[in-house]
């Protein structure tokens, strides 16, 4: 299994429309897919329509090793996509985190029991540099960056790439960067706007032209897309998955090694 978190240290950045929209496009592709709610705000499990019920395991459990992995996985209404959600007592876990000790390497231990049951795990965080986020970040082989493309979005990813590199620099991750996908990405017809032009620009100066994936455009659609449980293809606009088509294609190689 091949842990990618979706990570980006600002509000709004777009990490829970691009956790959901990448685990169900590699699901629907045939992959076992676990997607990850590590957001105390919950959205991705909203989302994705799951309902915690009281005292059904969640991923705070999952982290203070209450209960078996397997009963805080919940098959979701799509095939091959299965999700360990959250609700707001998840921030309970952020205190656990800081005086276990061990924080940054907690989430890896926990996860290893699902590692030969799926592809891939994705992984949604909470916008603020917190322990939560230290353990996704120690958890994660790949880390996908999603930014507005603004100053703000560009703010968002220096602040992130630092959180990655302290991380590393204790030795408590080896993650490497994925990719950084601008995220609502301004057009009118044919042109770009000036600001998501010069901000994108930044980003690959960031972190090298390489590296910045096709961008997320501002659209209701991908809206429309999540509130309706629906792929961008299913929706009838194949033309706006083209950045989740261009990330299955770099993880394909990754996912068949992780599996093998
Ligand atoms: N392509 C798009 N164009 C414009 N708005 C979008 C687009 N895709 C999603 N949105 C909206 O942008 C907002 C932020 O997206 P999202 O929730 O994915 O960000 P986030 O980084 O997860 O935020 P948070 O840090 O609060 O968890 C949401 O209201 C979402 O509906
Ligand atoms: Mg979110």
């Amino acid at each position: 299994m091949l842990t990618l978190a979706c990570l980006s240290l600002s509000g709004g950045q777009g990490k829970t429309t691009t956790a959901v929209l990448l685990g169900k496009r590699l699901a629907a592709s045939g992959h076992p897919v676990l997607v990850i709610d590590a957001d105390p705000q919950s959205n991705l499990t909203t989302f994705l329509g799951h309902d915690v019920e009281a005292n059904a395991p969640t991923l705070l459990e999952v982290f203070r090793g209450s209960v078996a992995l397997e009963d805080a996985i919940y098959p979701t209404t799509s095939e091959n996509l299965f999700l360990i959600p959250a609700d707001d007592g998840l921030d309970a876990v952020q205190d656990y985190l800081a005086s276990s000790g061990v924080g940054a390497m907690l989430l890896r231990k926990r996860l290893a029991p699902a590692q030969d049951s799926f592809a891939i795990a994705v992984v949604d965080c909470p916008p603020q540099r917190s322990q939560i986020c230290k353990s996704v970040i120690g958890a994660s082989d790949r880390i996908l960056v999603p930014c507005e493309a603004t100053v703000k979005g560009y703010g968002s990813l220096v602040r992130t790439l630092d959180a990655i590199a302290e991380l590393k620099d204790m030795g408590a991750s080896e993650a490497e960067l994925l990719g950084v996908i601008p995220f609502r990405d301004r057009w009118v017809g044919m042109n770009q706007s000036q600001e998501s032009r010069a901000c994108i620009e930044e980003m690959r100066r960031e972190v090298g032209p390489d590296r910045v994936l096709p961008s997320i455009r501002e659209s209701e659609r991908y809206k429309q897309a999540i509130s309706k449980g629906l792929t961008l293809e299913a929706l009838g606009f194949p033309d706006l998955e083209y950045p989740f088509q261009v990330l299955e294609q770099r993880l394909s190689t990754l996912t068949v090694t992780a599996q093998s």
